[in-house]
């Protein structure tokens, strides 16, 4: 690939996504008993670690995707959020399960959750493979997390920088002299 000098460090490999998506996927089949929830896919960071997780989920599920952008192609929230895809089902008096890649400053997923309360979802519950705790400028209650991790910029697992690096295995640390 492309650009490869530009990954400083390997933060998180594949075998160890690969065991906490296990793991979470068995909580969340125990958590969901005899529900059927309506997991929604947070486009684009998020759909590697949906296929991925939803894989080790033993339950129905409905399964759809929003896309909301709050990052332009530098790495940090511009504050405001725009949906640019929503959703195609309708989520009233249902379980809802947001998927999300990371959660940097919470802004997206407080505001998602907001959403899916405002259209009378019946749960919401949150589901991010990264967290930066550090970073959070409102709290966010986040019910399965897969790592927290320092506040650096990384990629790859579905995460990228500048539309690239989404392919990676690993989750990589990206170098700073890719952005400034
Ligand atoms: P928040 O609204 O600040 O929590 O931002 C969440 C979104 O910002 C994520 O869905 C990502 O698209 C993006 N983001 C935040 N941190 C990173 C990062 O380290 N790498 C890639 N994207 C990131």
């Amino acid at each position: 690939m492309e650009h490869t000098n530009l990954i400083k460090a390997t933060l998180v490999s594949e075998q160890q996504i690969k065991q906490r998506i296990a793991e979470l996927g068995k909580q969340i089949t125990a958590d969901y008993k005899g529900r059927r929830p309506i997991v929604i896919g947070v486009l684009k960071g998020a759909w590697i670690y949906l296929a991925d997780l939803l894989r080790e989920v033993d339950l129905d599920v409905d399964v759809d995707f929003m896309s909301v952008s709050s990052y332009g192609s530098g790495t940090s929230t511009s504050g405001t959020i725009t949906i640019v895809k929503d959703l195609s089902v309708d989520v009233t008096g249902r379980d809802v399960l947001i998927v999300e890649d990371i959660v940097d400053s919470g802004l997206t997923l407080a505001r998602l959750k907001d959403l899916m309360r405002d259209r009378n979802a019946k749960s919401v519950e949150i589901s991010t493979l990264l967290s930066k705790p550090s970073r959070r400028k409102v709290e966010v209650d986040v019910k399965y997390i897969g790592f927290e991790i320092p506040d650096e910029f990384v990629i790859g697992y579905g995460l990228d920088f500048d539309e690239k690096y989404r392919t990676l295995r690993d989750i990589c640390v990206l170098a700073e002299e890719a952005y400034k």
